[in-house]
């Protein structure tokens, strides 16, 4: 006779009915796959193929995500990340809060993120590609865990090589656009990116809990590269249907985050997506966050606004938004602390 299973769920995790993940989340008729293998061939000249740059458009447009392969991060980048943060996960539960985020540091290890007041399935790790005290502010420290021994070297490697890739997709997505190639670059040059480690442990209830929560992503765009286990879950844009992202090994997921769908005035939307969770097997991912300098304000491009079609958003300040989004993770945080 089958054993009565008795599982303990713990309400801060649970769901609302409307958000819960149905049991199968199909992966058909999924997120376009762009193959960048023309831009790093032998012949590779200045001009980028007509085909590559529909292809993303049609993506940022239907979908606002894709996903890339031939993408001109070393194999051997991703898999030695990928391989600091399994060992750093792995680490003991004391070890890993000798790097917890805190007050004066928002950037480290952290076990209770929460999305939309629902607390997450997972744990992370964040640290951000340039540091500094920032005029708004905003600190931008990072802090870094003794062990494992090549863990900054591996995911340091990691972010330069991904931060190239955005670059190059800051580029194409310029060009479909139609602007000059280069036209965003110059709002990166003192970056808020950061990059983000997150582990998905195994749930007892996947049907309650999301592994994240459903949102949209803020900044300008999200480089992500996930493992093979699968969770990702977007919204699509056509019919409302939740689809799985299908892991394809050693690719990266794209998707345009708030400040695009900004500055192309609604060309290119941000699209809605969660992780579901399962039962048996840890999921890793590494998110790369591109995100503009805080002193940039954002608001339609003009050369994307005319009578016709007006701008539809009001200017805000990229590290004032930022900043808030810190710091009501932050209260979180200090609530939690009060209740320990
Ligand atoms: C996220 O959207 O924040 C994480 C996505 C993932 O882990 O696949
Ligand atoms: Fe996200």
């Amino acid at each position: 006779m089958a054993q009565a299973h008795c599982v303990q769920v713990d309400p801060a995790f649970v769901q609302a009915p409307e958000h819960r993940p149905k049991a199968a989340i199909s992966d058909a008729d999924g997120v376009p796959l762009v193959d960048l293998s023309p831009l790093f061939s032998d012949s590779a000249g200045d001009t980028i193929p007509a085909t590559l740059l529909s292809q993303v458009e049609v993506a940022c447009r239907d979908w606002g995500f894709f996903q890339v392969i031939n993408h001109g991060v070393p194999l051997e980048v991703l898999k030695k990340a990928e391989a600091a943060e399994k060992k750093f996960f792995a680490l003991p539960e004391e070890e890993k809060l000798k790097v917890r985020r805190d007050g004066a540091n928002r950037f480290g290890y952290y076990e209770s993120e929460h999305t939309k007041n629902v607390r997450d399935w997972k744990r992370i790790f964040d640290f951000v590609l340039q540091e500094r005290l920032d005029v708004t502010g905003l600190v931008l420290k990072n802090r870094w865990p003794e062990v494992p021994l090549d863990f900054r070297e591996s995911i340091e490697e990691y972010a330069k090589c991904v931060e190239k890739l955005a670059f190059i997709v800051l580029e194409l997505i310029s060009l479909a656009l139609n602007l000059p190639p280069k036209r965003l670059n110059a709002f990166f040059e003192e970056q808020t990116t950061f990059v983000r480690l997150n582990h998905y442990p195994p749930c007892p209830y996947p049907d309650l809990a999301l592994g994240v929560g459903h949102h949209k992503d803020s900044g300008a765009l999200t480089v992500l590269y996930q493992d093979s286990v699968g969770g990702l879950d977007v919204k699509r844009q056509s019919d409302g249907e939740w689809v799985r992202v299908k892991p394809i090994p050693n690719s990266f997921v794209i998707n345009v985050g708030g400040i695009i769908q900004v500055w192309s005035n609604d060309k290119y939307l941000s699209a809605e997506h969660r992780v579901s969770v399962n039962t048996e097997r840890d999921r890793f991912s590494i998110p790369f966050f591109f995100n503009p300098a805080s002193n940039i304000d954002v608001r339609p491009l003009p050369e994307l606004v005319d009578d016709r079609n007006p701008g539809k958003y009001k200017e805000y300040n990229w590290g004032e938004f930022f900043k808030r989004r810190m710091d009501s993770d932050f209260k979180k945080l200090e609530v939690e602390n009060i209740q320990i």
